[in-house]
């Protein structure tokens, strides 16, 4: 071998960038396996006709999703094209009012206001919003204080009014409840265990 030889060299690059593009390959399509809808940690947008739950996964040193007994959005058993079509609006709501230009989903975005991934199960909406829209239901709650933040202030930054329609709402709620179905490996650590983040 000689190492003056910048053919040594170029080989050495040439061999190491095609083994690594292979594994990146690889470690891509395994990915998928996890993170596409229906794969092992993201569950079918039809989740949504079921109940979450958090439970903490000693095995794992993390909390993860449980999903339980049958519990329709909004009184509402949805097909999976049904329960797809409210996702696409959801997400649509979602990046027209810009909501990650306050909150984050996945950690992702402006950190003004709370994370949104497991926000569905967040226990201040039986403990304080149910009680505060008169509502009989967490959905119904959620929907309720979307369409008008500016309603029920907290001691809190305020969320402003962004004039959001029913439908928009119901689609924004069905997006968060199929979101928090996500095995996100934990985050947010402690979610909704220890302190209620509202007066
Ligand atoms: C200008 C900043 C801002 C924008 C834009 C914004 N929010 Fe908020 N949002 C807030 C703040 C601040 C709070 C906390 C309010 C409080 O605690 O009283 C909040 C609270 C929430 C909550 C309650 C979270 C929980 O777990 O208690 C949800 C759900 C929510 N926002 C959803 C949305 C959605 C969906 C959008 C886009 C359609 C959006 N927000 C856009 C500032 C914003």
């Amino acid at each position: 071998m000689n190492f003056q030889d910048p053919l040594f060299w170029r080989a050495g690059a040439v061999s190491t960038t095609l083994v690594m593009l292979v594994v990146l390959a690889f470690l891509s399509v395994d990915s998928m396996r996890y993170i596409r809808v229906g794969g092992l940690h993201v569950p079918k947008y039809d989740v949504i006709n079921q109940e979450i739950g958090y439970q903490y996964d000693w095995s794992r040193s993390a909390d993860v999703p449980v999903i339980g007994a049958a519990q329709p959005l909004f009184g509402k058993t949805v097909t999976e094209a049904e329960a797809t079509a409210l996702m696409d609006k959801g997400k649509l709501v979602i990046q027209s009012r810009n909501c990650m230009n306050c909150h984050t989903f996945f950690g992702n975005g402006a950190y003004y206001a709370p994370d949104l991934t497991k926000s569905w199960l967040d226990p201040a909406w039986s403990q304080i919003w149910m009680p505060a829209t008169g509502k009989a239901t967490r959905e119904e709650a959620m929907a309720e204080f979307l369409m008008h933040p500016d309603k029920y202030p907290s001691w809190q930054r305020a969320m402003p009014d962004l004039k959001l329609s029913e439908e928009e709402a119901r689609s924004v709620v069905a997006y968060l409840k199929w979101l928090s179905s996500i095995d996100t490996n934990g985050f947010p650590a402690g979610f909704g265990r220890s302190v209620v983040h509202h007066p």
